[in-house]
């Protein structure tokens, strides 16, 4: 059966952020950074974060469920459910067996999948296994669905406004409006420590920032050599950025993003200089004999191709950092938060347009490969993604906090991570209705959620629905 299935991808979509964030012009002053650091300097306006009431459980909860009620999907046919995520809740349950509560209800427990971990590579592990699922012959009919999950949250310091927060929810099946090119998939792993969790009693990683940038651009290059590669041996003609309409990146921060446009005008340039025009031949011709490793510290390289590249920028990635600069790195979420950000803008006009994704998690894995966007069915179709979606709404909605609140939040969670025998705050004002909750964690790590029905919550020690069933955190 698998064999023959076409198009296979993403047939629905849906996103979840936090409401409660903070500006980060407002931050950069609170923290005595100079001004423009965080705005101009790494590029982002505002960063989501959870509170007490919200972590990577609940997120997925409230993903979930919006997705299955908005494109009307019967919990019962789904097959695959994959999670991405590197926010360690529990080291052993898997966040996949909480959202099984949603389809145990509906008398579903066969499904397979679990969670996929490699910081911000799980979810596109994840989406590759669900793609793979249904492309192969142990696929039975039935839909995958992908979670990317992620609370990002640093310690005070330099990476403390790189943090962000979101959930995204994926259908995967075939003739799909979002539909994988699985041929073209260039892929970079290697063993490095620029960014790790070792310390299991707390949520912050040991990152090494100048590291992660370096390694981050390194594999950027070597994924881009390699889907150009087998781009070319299967359509017989070489790749260029010009046989893209849109980049998605995997997003920490807005000024990554700019710099991993520019290098990959850079490696068009040194493949084929005519393919970037005289002028910019003319600018970057100097820098055509540095070696790899200069090239990556070489800080008039990285203006120039900055500035040569910069009309192309605003055509081709500029659509797909909304999400990334308003909510901030959601670590697995990031490159689909851009990829959705893309989706947001005219729907219609997306039509036979390809997306090249690069995903990237430090320790280090990565992955470029490319989607191309078709007409689909209603409720599949990419306007009626966009209107799930709804990108704008979502955002006008939030709750800005101060950076003292922000702080404060911080403080409450360091002290909260890991811990047991508590509840959380009753005030829920500030949750959209439909949101999930954390409403408290009892002696023995059990953890139990609530879902906020119109203004009135229907609360108890177990979950509870808007259709009045219960289920029991187990
Ligand atoms: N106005 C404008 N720009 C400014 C200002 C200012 N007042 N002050 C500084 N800047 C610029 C700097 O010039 C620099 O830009 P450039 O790289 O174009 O030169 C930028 O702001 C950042 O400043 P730095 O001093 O270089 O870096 P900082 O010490 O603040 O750390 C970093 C930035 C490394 C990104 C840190 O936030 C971090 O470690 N984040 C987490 C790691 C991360 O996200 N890595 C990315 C890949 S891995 C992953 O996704 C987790």
């Amino acid at each position: 059966m698998g064999s023959q299935q076409k198009d296979v991808g993403i047939l629905a979509v849906d996103i979840y952020f936090p409401r409660t964030c903070v500006d980060q012009e407002a931050l950069e002053a609170h923290d005595g950074a100079s001004k423009g650091k965080y705005t101009i300097g790494l590029g982002q306006d505002c960063m989501a974060f959870c509170t007490e009431l919200e972590d990577v459980i609940s997120m997925s909860l409230t993903v979930v469920t919006s997705l299955l009620k908005k494109y009307g999907v019967d919990p019962r046919l789904i097959g695959r459910l994959e999670v991405g995520s590197e926010t360690v809740i529990d080291k052993s349950k898997s966040i996949k067996t909480w959202l099984m509560q949603i389809f145990e209800e509906h008398g579903n427990t066969d499904i397979e999948g679990v969670d996929s971990t490699n910081a911000c590579y799980g979810g596109t592990a994840a989406l590759f296994n669900c793609v793979n699922w249904v492309e192969s012959s142990s696929w039975d009919g039935r839909y995958g669905l992908v979670v990317c999950t992620d609370s990002a949250v640093y310690a005070e310091g330099p990476a403390r406004p790189t943090g962000g927060a979101a959930a995204i929810a994926m259908l995967i099946g075939p003739n799909a409006p979002i539909a994988f090119e699985s041929k073209f998939r260039g892929t970079h792993m290697a063993h490095v420590y620029d960014f790790y969790k070792p310390n299991l009693a707390s949520e912050y990683p040991v990152v090494d920032g100048k590291l992660s940038q370096t390694c981050y651009l390194m594999a950027l290059d070597s994924c881009y050599r390699r889907f150009c590669s087998k781009y070319e041996k299967l359509e017989g003609k070489q790749f260029s950025l010009s046989d893209t309409d849109y980049f998605a990146f995997h997003s920490p921060y807005n000024k990554l993003v700019q710099k991993s446009f520019a290098r990959l005008y850079f490696n068009d340039f040194l493949r084929n200089a005519s393919s970037v025009g005289k002028d910019a031949m003319e600018k970057l011709e100097p820098f055509s004999s540095l070696s790899g490793d200069e090239s990556y510290q070489n800080r008039d390289l990285e203006k120039v191709s900055q500035l040569v590249a910069k009309s192309l920028y605003d055509t081709k990635v500029q659509p797909s950092t909304l999400l990334p600069k308003q909510v901030g790195n959601m670590y697995t979420a990031s490159l689909y938060a851009a990829f959705v950000s893309i989706l947001d803008g005219k729907p219609s006009a997306l039509r036979g347009k390809r997306v090249v994704m690069f995903s990237y998690g430090s320790g280090l894995s990565s992955t470029m490969f490319s989607f191309r966007l078709r007409d689909g069915q209603h409720p599949f179709s990419l306007s009626n993604i966009a209107c799930v979606l709804n990108v704008s709404a979502k955002l006008d909605s939030r709750h800005v906090f101060s950076p003292e609140k922000f702080v404060e939040t911080m403080k409450l969670m360091e002290h909260r991570y890991g811990a047991k025998d508590f509840v959380t705050c009753s005030d829920k004002s500030l949750l959209a209705p439909g949101t999930f909750y954390l409403t408290k964690v009892d002696s023995m790590y059990r953890r139990y959620y609530a879902q906020k029905v119109g203004d009135t919550d229907k609360c108890s020690t177990a979950i509870s629905h808007e259709n009045g069933s219960l289920l029991n955190g187990h």
